[in-house]
């Protein structure tokens, strides 16, 4: 099943479009021609990216600066969703923190699971209908590596990656044969903001090339699926063998390696 092909007034939603994976997916989106709406919380980036984009590809690229964490915020988001035409939705925005749970801010821990789990869920449900009476439509749900393995020091970040791969390989196979897709993007180490907002910024690069890729191969690998339909994306090497062995490796032999390296990462 192809992706959705161009129209005027139909758009492509790129959440976290203002960085990184996101910014990526938003500049390859636009190459091929599609309308656009970005959205995150520094709408003076999405503001820049948006001009950039329009005066290089002609094409229209809204914004929307909106904090997805924020419930009150979310759902006027979503009710805009369901005023628009949407054609593909790339559920990207998310964040991560590291460090004991106990010593962490519950606040922070809290908008995490409402911005990778409750805003991914929302908003799939807010264009899914609209798609499904349509026929015709993609949604691409960015979860992880970290998705397919408890991981101590990590662990409200790992749980909601749970959710977004489970979610997204659950939707793949139910909307079999109604004319819309849903593909799981579930990248490892990939060079963006992330690890600057996650405080592990010391890790930044480390193992080079062999272990970090970059956020335009992500971006790019994560499209070609789309358009082939596949179930999982996994971009790079380490990232694939990271996935075989978050899933298959025995909890009781996983869980202390996790622990020692991840507890280290912190800055
Ligand atoms: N980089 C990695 O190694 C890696 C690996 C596996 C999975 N991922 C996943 O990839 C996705 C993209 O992350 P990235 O690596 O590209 O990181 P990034 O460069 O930090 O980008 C994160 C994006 O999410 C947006 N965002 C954060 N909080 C938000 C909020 N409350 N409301 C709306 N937007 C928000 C940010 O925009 P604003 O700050 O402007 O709101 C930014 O555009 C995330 O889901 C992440 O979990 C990343």
């Amino acid at each position: 099943m192809p992706l959705p092909s161009v129209q005027k007034d139909s758009k492509v939603v790129i959440t976290g479009a203002s960085s990184g994976i996101g910014e990526e997916l938003a500049k390859q989106f636009a190459a091929q021609g599609y309308a656009l709406l970005l959205v995150a919380r520094r709408g003076d980036k999405l503001e820049q990216l948006a001009q950039q984009l329009t005066q290089r590809h002609h094409i229209q690229v809204d914004v929307y600066s909106c904090d997805l964490a924020n419930r009150d915020e979310r759902a006027k988001f979503r009710d805009y969703l369901q005023h628009i035409q949407v054609s593909i939705l790339c559920n990207n925005a998310g964040f991560a923190t590291f460090g004991n749970l106990h010593g962490l801010s519950a606040d922070r821990e809290c908008d995490q699971v409402e911005l990778n789990v409750v805003a991914v869920h929302d908003l799939t449900l807010a264009v899914l209908p609209q798609m499904i009476a349509k026929k015709s439509g993609a949604i691409l749900i960015v979860g992880s590596t970290s998705g397919h393995q408890p991981t101590p020091t990590n662990a409200t970040y790992a749980a909601t990656k749970a959710f977004a791969n489970s979610f997204a390989e659950s939707l793949h196979s139910e909307l079999k044969g109604t004319g819309v897709s849903c593909t799981l993007l579930a990248p490892g180490p990939t060079r963006t903001g992330f690890t600057d907002v996650a405080g592990i910024s010391k890790i930044e690069g480390v193992g080079g090339n062999l272990v970090w890729v970059s956020a335009e191969r992500v971006a790019k690998e994560a499209i070609q699926g789309m358009q082939r339909n596949r179930r999982i994306v996994i971009p790079g090497f380490i990232a694939q063998a990271q996935t075989l062995g978050g899933r298959y490796t025995p909890r009781v032999i996983l869980l202390p390696i996790l622990k020692q390296v991840f507890s280290r990462l912190k800055s």
